[in-house]
């Protein structure tokens, strides 16, 4: 079986508490965090940034940190959530002038890279920089929000590119975004993903260990 990782999306998790309930999510067996990061001109929504990373790395957050940045323009922020403790920075390649810088100074930041590609986003831009990426995500659905269904086309997209890092050789993380409950998780591990990023499924429960507990159910069966 291949080695799943389950991120929340923090997006839906209790900004008011939020130190905790990450804490909280962790216990209960999630892998990753995953971070959203919106500016509200990339798209049409404005969450957290750089400071809120650094407050969960000071609040003893030790599990890997996967920052989405949903914003535009992208390269200044980047050293910013380095230092803030990020573990993993995915950008739309359609926010970046100039791709392969800044997926390389991701890098030199220390940090692991990826592309994320929007239900329409053509995956081309994959086509010349298979070699600095650690991460690809599939949005499954339209950046901005949290709690909308999954598109199911992108079942065939993971496919696609399930196929492409296998004929890259390289051991790169395949992710899904948007719409992952307990319900579709198998169907989208079967279509390739590795790594799933569920926000509402997770935190619209009282009990997280038990969701993430029957995600892995489905995973393995
Ligand atoms: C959407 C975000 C997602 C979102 C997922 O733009 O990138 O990470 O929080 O939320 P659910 O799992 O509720 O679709
Ligand atoms: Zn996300």
């Amino acid at each position: 079986m291949p080695d799943y990782l389950i991120a929340p999306s923090i997006l839906s998790a209790d900004f008011a508490r939020l130190g905790e309930d990450v804490e909280r999510v962790l216990q209960a067996g999630a892998d990753v965090v995953h971070f959203d990061v919106m500016d509200n001109h990339y798209v049409p929504n404005l969450t957290i940034g750089p400071m809120v990373c650094q407050a969960l790395r000071n609040y003893g957050i030790q599990a890997p940190i996967d920052v989405h940045l949903m914003v535009k323009p992208v390269d200044r922020i980047i050293p910013d959530f380095a230092k803030a403790g990020a573990s993993i920075i995915t950008f739309h390649p359609e926010a970046s002038e100039h791709i392969d810088r800044t997926l390389q100074l991701i890098k030199d930041e220390g940090c692991q890279a990826g592309l994320v590609f929007n239900p329409a986003t053509p995956l081309h831009y994959l086509d010349h920089v298979m070699d600095k990426l650690d991460v690809i995500l599939l949005m499954s659905v339209n950046p901005g929000f949290g709690g909308q269904s999954f598109i199911p086309g992108t079942l065939d997209k993971l496919r696609q590119v399930r196929q492409l890092i296998a004929r890259s050789g390289r051991d790169i993380r395949l992710e899904v975004d948007g719409g992952v409950k307990t319900d579709n998780i198998a169907e989208i591990a079967a279509a390739g993903a590795d790594m799933f990023v569920a926000g509402s499924a997770i935190f619209s429960q009282s009990d997280y260990a038990k969701v993430i507990a029957e995600m892995r159910q489905q995973l393995a069966s």
